[in-house]
């Protein structure tokens, strides 16, 4: 069985990432979407709520499963028994943190395959940061986010 290992934040969830995930499902047998747990960094969105966020949007797809996790992305990868990273890759300076990543990573345990999509062309755009952005300055963020989650982003931002 081929399962990939899709790490991110997801603060929150956006249409990009949630178009990975499905084209994802259908290369690999199993995407298991990472939350990463940065306690660090400071986020909109606690990781078990990113984690429901993401749970909701993909629970008609039978084929995906959401876990978070903390630390290096490999030992991650260990626990999932599996060596497959997938990746979005929308513009060049994607394409040179993520070539960066997959030789830190293969350096950490060289059996590490990272694999990128491309993003489709209608979602280049979206990032959470320009969400989160749009969000706070009162701007529409229907077709940049889920709808189902766009109540739940609202409402956090504004409180
Ligand atoms: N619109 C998108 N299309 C394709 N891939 C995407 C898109 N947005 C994010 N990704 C990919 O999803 C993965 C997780 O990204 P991440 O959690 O950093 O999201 P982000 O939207 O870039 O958030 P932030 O603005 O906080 O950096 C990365 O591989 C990233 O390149
Ligand atoms: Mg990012």
């Amino acid at each position: 069985m081929r399962v990939a290992v899709y790490p991110g934040s997801f603060d929150p969830i956006t249409n990009g990432h949630l178009d990975i995930i499905k084209r994802g499902a259908k290369v690999f047998d199993k995407v298991i979407v990472a939350v990463l747990v940065n306690v660090d960094k400071k986020y909109l969105f606690e990781s078990n709520e990113r984690v429901e966020l993401i749970k909701r949007v993909t629970r008609d797809i039978g084929n995906v499963e959401i876990r978070s996790f903390d630390g290096l992305l490999v030992n991650f990868l260990k626990e999932c028994k599996t060596n497959i990273i997938l990746k979005g890759l929308r513009t060049a300076s994607d394409f040179e943190y993520e070539f960066q990543m997959a030789f830190i990573n293969n350096e950490l345990d060289s059996n590490t395959e990272t694999v990128c999509m491309m993003s489709s062309s209608k979602n280049i755009h979206i990032s959470s940061s320009t969400v989160k952005q749009v969000a706070k300055f009162g701007g529409d963020i229907s077709g940049l986010v889920p709808n189902e989650i766009i109540s739940d982003i609202m409402s956090r931002i504004n409180l």
